[in-house]
């Protein structure tokens, strides 16, 4: 959806100039001055959802407007309060996702136009200005790339419920393809992201109030209890892509990595995470591979594992180059005495300077993510 009913405007009028009231330093107070409104004139899936990134994005500045040195303890009530409700009733958290901020995040400019990125736009932004609408429109186009793998899943899972070893592997081969084509997607990061901007200004607008440590205490949505509660912020993990192969291909992962991706599983809309449980739940794919011993069988499913662990190996570049490099560079002007606002890597918080957005530490989770991959190979001798 694109626009909520008329009486929400107060809502929108904020979410769509956060940027702005962000720079000029005015946004908490613009929030504070906010009408509470009624969440019952939202009825459908698409306007809550609209009404959730609206919310999102104006939480995000309202937490971060003055840096990780002077964030909030508490969230208003004529925020808190609607938000809270609206997340309820999606059965998503209270804080910006990828499926607020990628996902329900962007329309056609010309209607009529094709769905490529010159012809999209965002809904509503935050501070990054185009390096901003490149990161969520770049993970968009990965998302649109996956589309025939998921669609070929159940045919993967029809075909080993009937045995049908051929069905099976057309269908492997159709999901390699598409993870072919969101690594290739994934590689306009590049050209339409700078790397900067990335690190010294958008981040810290995608990060939460758990695993932080400039947020230590959590938020307190007010209205809500008087306890503060702890949320993590954007991450990969919330796609429900490659949770949907790990358990199409019996990828296992274990330990604060796979703790990590459960609970990230909560941070997705609730049909995403009843597709990844169903799946979790088929026969085992791998096991019906080994069972057959079809070479043309086997080999589609090895083409699977490579193509996932080339596109997790290419992630991996991706945040060295948008998070690493700009890292070093921060560290070392603040070595040398002369980091100062002027320079961009200098504005990025240092809490997340080895952490990932979401919490988790970035490089090792990622790495041992990729080698659980590999774990499943199935090389043909
Ligand atoms: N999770 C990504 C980061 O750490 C967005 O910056």
């Amino acid at each position: 959806s694109r626009e909520l009913p008329p009486y929400y405007q107060p809502w929108m009028d904020i979410a769509q100039h956060v940027t702005e009231l962000i720079y000029s330093h005015t946004l908490r107070s613009h929030i504070l001055k906010m009408p509470l409104l009624n969440t019952r004139f939202l009825e459908s899936h698409r306007e809550l959802r609209l009404a959730h990134l609206a919310l999102s994005v104006m939480t995000m500045g309202y937490v971060w407007q003055e840096g990780e040195n002077d964030t909030v303890k508490i969230l208003p009530r004529n925020l808190a309060v609607p938000y809270w409700k609206v997340s309820q009733r999606l059965g998503l958290p209270p804080i910006l996702t990828h499926a607020d901020a990628v996902l329900a995040n962007w329309k056609k400019r010309d209607p009529h136009g094709p769905f490529d990125i010159e012809n999209l736009e965002l809904l509503v932004t935050l501070p990054g200005g185009d390096s901003v609408r490149g990161f969520f429109m770049v993970t968009l186009l990965v998302e649109l790339a996956a589309v025939p793998a998921i669609k070929s899943i159940p045919l993967v899972i029809n075909g080993v419920q009937c045995g049908d070893a051929e069905t099976v592997t057309s269908a492997l081969e159709e999901i390699s393809q598409a993870m072919e084509g969101m690594t290739d997607a994934l590689k306009l990061m590049h050209a339409y992201v700078k790397p900067d901007v990335f690190y010294g200004i958008i981040r810290i607008y995608l990060s939460g109030w758990k695993d932080n440590s400039s947020m230590p205490a959590g938020l307190v949505y007010e209205g809500i209890q008087a306890e503060p509660m702890e949320y993590s912020g954007g991450s990969a993990a919330q796609s429900s892509l490659l949770h949907c192969f790990d358990e199409l291909l019996g990828v296992k992962h274990e330990d604060n990595c796979g703790a990590f991706l459960t609970r990230m599983r909560n941070y997705m809309p609730s049909s995403h995470k009843h597709l990844i449980q169903d799946i979790s739940l088929q026969p085992s794919l791998r096991g019906f591979v080994q069972q057959e011993a079809s070479e043309l069988l086997t080999a589609a499913f090895q083409l699977c594992v490579t193509k996932l662990m080339a596109l997790r190996s290419y992630h991996i570049n991706v945040v060295s180059c948008f998070i690493t490099v700009p890292a070093a560079r921060a560290r070392q002007l603040r070595r040398q005495g002369n980091s100062s606002q002027q320079e961009t890597v200098s504005r990025a918080p240092t809490a997340l300077e080895e952490t990932g957005t979401g919490g988790s530490g970035i490089m090792s989770f990622l790495k041992t993510v990729r080698d659980r991959t590999r774990d499943v190979s199935l090389p043909l001798d």
